[in-house]
């Protein structure tokens, strides 16, 4: 971990951002109220934002986005009923069952941020099997933050460097934005350029507090269920329409 290649904190001021962003993150929110809306169980909301994920990351090929990173469960959705947190389980499971030819087919290489050692086992085994299959591929990376949270992150990062530091590994000086970069759980993925949220809610939830702090955020009322293609391309474009400026003058 030490070794790994650290992100810059900052990328360089003054650089037009180029139209379209490398790397883009979604809070996939709004799947309990869509069900909701048509009298169906929570899961079945959930069942459709699987599809608008799949449709996410065609628009994401389609469009030349390398990453895509979706929050899909919080460190603090583990206080939801039992009933509904054993179906996103499940539906975890039958996604990587049946997609896992589409990330061949289009060369994309699967990768989790979280605490993946809280997941159920057959859970994690899976994820942690298509991992391996898709590790060498380069055309794309779909992201899924899983038991994720920000401050989780932060809080890891902090013990491994305190952990080297204790063992005088690493001089308490030489910590700096950097160093905890390196310590973030997907140390070379360079930080979203666009974050969305759909269903209205405009807050983070804990998801990407150190990545996020230079994106460029879009919220829309669409609930994630309904999040399609073109949804997708307006928040590209809305994005294109952006100066970003990193702290240098306008
Ligand atoms: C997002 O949809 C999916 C997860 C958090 C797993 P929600 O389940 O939060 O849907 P709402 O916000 O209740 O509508
Ligand atoms: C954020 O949505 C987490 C995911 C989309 C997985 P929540 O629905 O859990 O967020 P809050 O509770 O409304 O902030
Ligand atoms: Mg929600």
């Amino acid at each position: 971990m030490q070794n790994a290649k650290t992100k810059s904190a900052t990328p360089t001021a003054g650089v037009p951002s180029p139209a379209v962003p490398r790397h883009v993150a979604i809070i996939m929110d709004g799947n309990g109220r869509w069900a909701k809306k048509r009298g169906q169980p929570r899961l079945a909301g959930h069942r459709a934002g699987a599809d608008a994920l799949r449709r996410a990351l065609r628009a994401c090929r389609n469009h030349g986005v390398e990453y895509l990173t979706v929050y899909a469960f919080s460190t603090e959705n583990w206080v939801r009923p039992k009933l509904e947190v054993t179906g996103l389980m499940r539906l975890l499971k039958t996604f990587l069952k049946k997609d896992e030819h589409e990330l061949h087919e289009n060369g994309v290489r699967l990768r989790v941020t979280g605490r993946i050692g809280d997941l159920p086992p057959a859970v994690r085994a899976e994820l942690e099997r298509v991992m391996e299959a898709t590790k060498d591929h380069t055309r794309g990376q779909l992201i899924l933050a899983l038991s994720y949270g920000g401050r989780a992150e932060i809080a890891d990062a902090a013990r491994s460097l305190a952990a080297d530091a204790a063992a005088g590994r690493l001089d308490p000086a030489a910590i700096d934005e950097a160093a905890v970069a390196s310590r973030l759980y997907l140390p070379d993925v360079p930080d979203p350029d666009l974050l969305i949220r759909t269903s209205g809610e405009c807050r983070l939830s804990n998801f990407l507090l150190w990545e996020a702090s230079y994106s460029e955020f879009v919220f829309t009322e669409v609930l994630w269920p309904d999040f399609g293609e073109d949804d997708f391309a307006a928040a590209l474009a809305e994005y294109a329409r952006r100066q970003r400026r990193f702290g240098a003058p306008s």
